[in-house]
């Protein structure tokens, strides 16, 4: 379904997340004929350049990451032709007369800040000095949205001076995957699993992030992050309360991020032994180079920044009481693989012979590669022996079971700004949803600092530290395989 047209103002054009995300999946849609005519990108930055430099390197980009039978000609130079560029000078006044000037009345007007958080105040308040904005424009913010409670709470308010809440788009990308989206439908558009998603039932839940990627070319950034702040604090966070969250009464934005709210305010501090932070070490590769260590990757001997981390999170109401949430993340390891495992615990009673080797039920939803669900259930092993049993997957790939249109999932970005030219705030973070995961972060932050913890060496492309199996093991528990 076509979305209106639109006049989409991407700040921050030539980046690497407008280069690599953000246009070729605006040309994406636009191929899928969702993108009326009409519509127009305009690129804005720093750099000098015209129409005709700007398209040539949006063309250069989708050409790197738009799969080539999408990229026909005539596709392309419609596309291309509703590309423009303004320079702009984000803290000076250059360049917003000709973006005011090129403004139309009649379109929907989005404004991407794919800038660093430090300019988001300055483009808030020059949108406005210009009347570039009016009271139906959406402000599009990337993370990192502060990187304590202090800078959020700053960063809300320098916004909220020039854009209501309903007109300002946090995006977290995990919200836009498909597979995320598909939690909710999961959980909520089915009676089967609801009835048994609870502390009677359920034995502990694990989200798992896997990277392959180490940190290198982006050190600078990460190294004042650490994987807390890069990937607890927002994406995994999103994936707890999508898991955790009461039944929202309406698939509607407050109501969705209302109960996201309420999962964030009942988590429990975390204490020191329920946490464990790694960083990658380096050694010998295969071609016999040398794999750069983390230190070596962000230039600095001394780091004390995390590449992983692993900790156990509970939730302090009714319905998840005693059951561990047991979250890990990490660069560097056996594999790209990201997955919910939801455990269940055993039945009450079992009517087989004790021997019978009972394994639990597991509910994974994989989110990457893949995209899926696998769920274990016992039967008997099939033959005459006897009664033994043996746990076998319900396994189903969304590619393959939805054929042509699975296959054909779009990227997080295109979904989400999609859905912002809607004007449907469901999927992005509110302004109280940022801070509640900052107050939960920042504590956890502070003990680690002051105590000075180094973070355990691990081997690259390993399952992380061995302290984090410990994490799961002294609770008779373990860590599904990252594969
Ligand atoms: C980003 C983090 O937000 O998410 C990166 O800053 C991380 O460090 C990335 O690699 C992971 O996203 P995805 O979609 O590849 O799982």
């Amino acid at each position: 379904i076509p979305v209106e047209p639109f006049d989409l103002v991407v700040f921050g054009g030539t980046g690497d997340l407008a280069t690599r995300k953000i246009l070729p999946g605006l040309y994406r849609r636009f191929w899928a004929g969702q993108i009326p005519e009409g519509s127009r990108i305009i690129g804005a930055a720093r750099s000098e350049m015209d129409d005709a430099a700007y398209r040539a390197m949006v063309h250069e980009a989708i050409a790197e990451f738009v799969a080539p039978d999408k990229c026909d000609k005539a596709t392309l130079t419609a596309f291309l032709d509703s590309v423009s560029y303004v320079p702009i000078d984000a803290r000076g006044t250059g360049g917003w007369q000709q973006l005011a000037g090129l403004m139309r009345d009649d379109v929907v007007r989005a404004f991407y800040f794919s800038v660093a958080p430090g300019l988001f105040g300055d483009l808030a308040q020059r949108l406005h000095s210009h009347a570039i904005a009016d009271p139906d424009s959406r402000i599009v913010v990337e993370k990192p949205f502060g990187r304590d409670l202090d800078s959020a709470r700053k960063l809300n308010a320098t916004l909220a001076e020039h854009f209501d809440e309903t007109q300002i788009y946090r995006i977290d990308h995990y919200l836009g995957k498909e597979t995320v989206q598909n939690l909710m439908a999961v959980r909520f558009a089915n009676i089967l699993f609801e009835p048994l998603w609870n502390a009677q039932y359920v034995d502990h839940v694990q989200i798992t992030v896997a990277e392959t990627v180490g940190v290198g070319g982006r050190g600078s950034y990460y190294d004042k992050s650490g994987a807390m702040r890069d990937m607890v604090q927002n994406h995994m966070m999103q994936l707890l309360c999508l898991i955790a969250m009461e039944p929202p009464y309406r698939f509607e934005p407050d109501a969705v991020r209302d109960e996201k709210l309420k999962v964030i305010r009942a988590l429990e501090p975390v204490g020191h032994d329920d946490i464990v932070r790694g960083q990658y070490r380096g050694g010998p590769r295969k071609s016999g180079d040398d794999e750069l260590s983390y230190t070596e990757d962000v230039e600095d001997p001394h780091s004390l920044t995390e590449s992983y981390i692993a900790l156990k999170a509970s939730i302090a109401n009714w319905r998840w009481q005693g059951v561990p949430f047991y979250l890990r993340t990490g660069k560097k390891l056996r594999a790209r693989t990201s997955e919910i495992a939801v455990v269940f615990k055993e039945p009450p009673h079992s009517i087989f012979d004790e021997d019978e080797a009972w394994r639990e039920n597991v509910l994974a939803i994989r989110l990457q590669p893949n995209e899926g669900m696998n769920l274990s259930v016992m039967i008997k092993e099939p033959g005459p022996g006897g009664m033994r049993l043996t746990d076998v997957p319900l396994d189903m790939s969304f590619a393959e079971a939805l054929g042509e249109d699975g296959a054909d999932i779009p990227d997080a970005y295109e979904r989400l700004i999609m859905d912002v030219i809607r004007g449907n705030q469901t999927l992005f973070m509110r302004g109280d949803e940022v801070e509640a995961a900052w107050a939960w972060t920042d504590p956890i932050i502070a003990a680690w600092e002051e105590r000075g913890d180094r973070p355990k060496g691990y081997d690259p492309y390993s399952s992380g530290p061995e302290d984090a199996l410990m994490l799961l093991h002294r609770d008779g528990r373990r860590w599904r395989e990252i594969r």
